[in-house]
């Protein structure tokens, strides 16, 4: 066993390792990954157990206090999170301030951020009973303040919560409801949409997690880290790939529909273009999420047969990149991305929506870490060193001399 009270008090010579790569800046007990094999797993179950089996509310539980809930804690659970799924009413009015095109994560992450102003009873790190009760409220109100977002870019009423349905068809009920037409819900679409979450859940210490972590180092409250780690989701090397992917076929659709063109431009060093959705920086020989997610899709392509230039694209798109040399000795294959845009196009998700999904997703793992980094008895802020390689002392040059 590692003796961590000794490694902390090792000081001195400080290691370079841009971008993280083979630095870790915690121990963990929440998420296994074997990026070589192409394992996953959760508090040591591996994920396509779970995916078979589990519920994302089930997964969340798992994450966060690290055992598969009895019936009797499951129950309690789902109502504790039921209690919450309504966001203040005067909450409502922080949407009005938003331009109607702004982006949904910039909402997101906004109101997350506003749930401490209106929620200063759930503030304490240190207090358990706040910290159980800002888990619940998180988790609960999240699909509200994400749908509401989408709400008001279409300019729709908002459609509260309905506590006697499930997590994900509560959502895309107050996704697709509107007061004047109600919205049958298709079991698949709400299979495909609790497959997303629960491989979404947690990737152990990515950028967004690793933000939650250093941010809730400081002692800042839960709504505040989350709204952090929102923020880092948000970039298209991260979460917003799965919305860059689609953006990119539906640019190769309106250019023709030529993926050969796109693959050459993707190999040309002389230009940034990469493939959205393809390559991973863990997983080198394939992403078992993509695995599980990528049956959920053909399933529910063939089961809608849409009309829909895109899907074909991405399907040759995927045939020929995994046949072509400069893929194949990288080792880039479609990742859980890929799929998941593709999903959520054929549900009819909106594209600025998908990194929201993520979001969704990805928030057990999010609070999963916060809690197991408050809960660690050696716990510190976190503070990285540097290398600094700027000028050495200079002397000062009053304003009136300068050249
Ligand atoms: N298209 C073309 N070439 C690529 C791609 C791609 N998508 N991804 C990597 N490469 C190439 C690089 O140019 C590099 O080539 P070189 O060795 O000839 O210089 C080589 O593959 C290795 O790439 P790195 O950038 O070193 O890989 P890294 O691990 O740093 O990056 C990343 C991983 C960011 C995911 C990268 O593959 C990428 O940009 N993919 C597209 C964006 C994407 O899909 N992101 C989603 C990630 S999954 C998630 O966040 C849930």
């Amino acid at each position: 066993a590692i003796d961590i009270s000794q490694l902390r008090k090792l000081t001195g010579a400080i290691t370079l390792d841009e971008g993280f790569v083979n630095t870790g800046s915690t121990t963990s007990a929440i998420t296994f990954l074997d990026g070589e094999k192409g394992i996953l797993r959760y508090r040591g179950y591996p994920i396509e157990v779970l995916a078979q089996n589990c519920d994302f509310l089930e997964i969340s539980y798992l994450l966060i206090y690290g055992d598969l809930p009895n019936a009797a804690q499951a129950a309690e659970f789902r109502s504790n999170i039921r209690e919450h799924t309504l966001i203040h009413e005067e909450m409502r009015s922080f949407y009005d301030g938003f331009p109607r095109d702004a982006h949904p994560m910039a909402i997101l992450s906004s109101v997350v951020g506003g749930l401490s102003t209106f929620y200063q009873d759930s503030l304490d790190p240190s207090d358990p009973r706040q910290v159980e009760i800002s888990i619940h409220r998180l988790l609960a109100k999240l699909p509200t303040i994400a749908a509401y977002s989408y709400k008001k870019s279409n300019g729709q009423p908002f459609m509260y919560p309905q506590n006697r349905l499930g997590y994900c068809e509560n959502f895309l009920q107050m996704m697709f409801a509107t007061p004047t037409e109600s919205y049958e819900i298709d079991p698949d679409f709400a299979d495909a949409l609790r497959l997303l979450l629960i491989v979404h859940a947690d990737h152990e210490q990515n950028c967004s997690t690793s933000t939650v972590r250093m941010v809730g180092s400081s002692n800042a409250n839960l709504f505040a880290s989350i709204s952090a780690g929102i923020c880092a989701l948000w970039g298209p090397l991260h979460g917003g790939a799965n919305e860059a992917c689609v953006n990119m076929l539906e640019q190769i659709v309106a250019d023709g529909g030529d993926v050969q063109k796109y693959i050459d431009m993707a190999k040309d060093k002389t230009n940034n273009f990469r493939l959205m959705g393809f390559g991973h920086r863990v997983y080198k020989n394939f992403d078992p999420r993509a695995k599980i997610i990528k049956a959920s899709c053909d399933r529910l392509l063939e089961k809608l047969d849409l009309d829909d230039p895109l899907f074909e694209v991405a399907q040759r798109l995927e045939e020929s990149a995994l046949q072509d040399e400069y893929f194949v000795e990288r080792k880039l294959y479609p990742n859980v991305d890929f799929y998941s845009g593709v999903i959520y196009r054929a549900l009819g998700i909106p594209v600025q929506m998908f990194t929201v999904l993520f979001a969704i997703g990805r928030l057990p793992g999010w609070i999963a870490h916060w809690h197991e980094m408050h809960q660690s008895p050696g716990k510190r802020i976190y503070r990285p060193r540097q290398v600094y390689t700027g000028a050495t002392e200079r002397a000062f040059v009053p304003l009136d001399q300068r050249p």
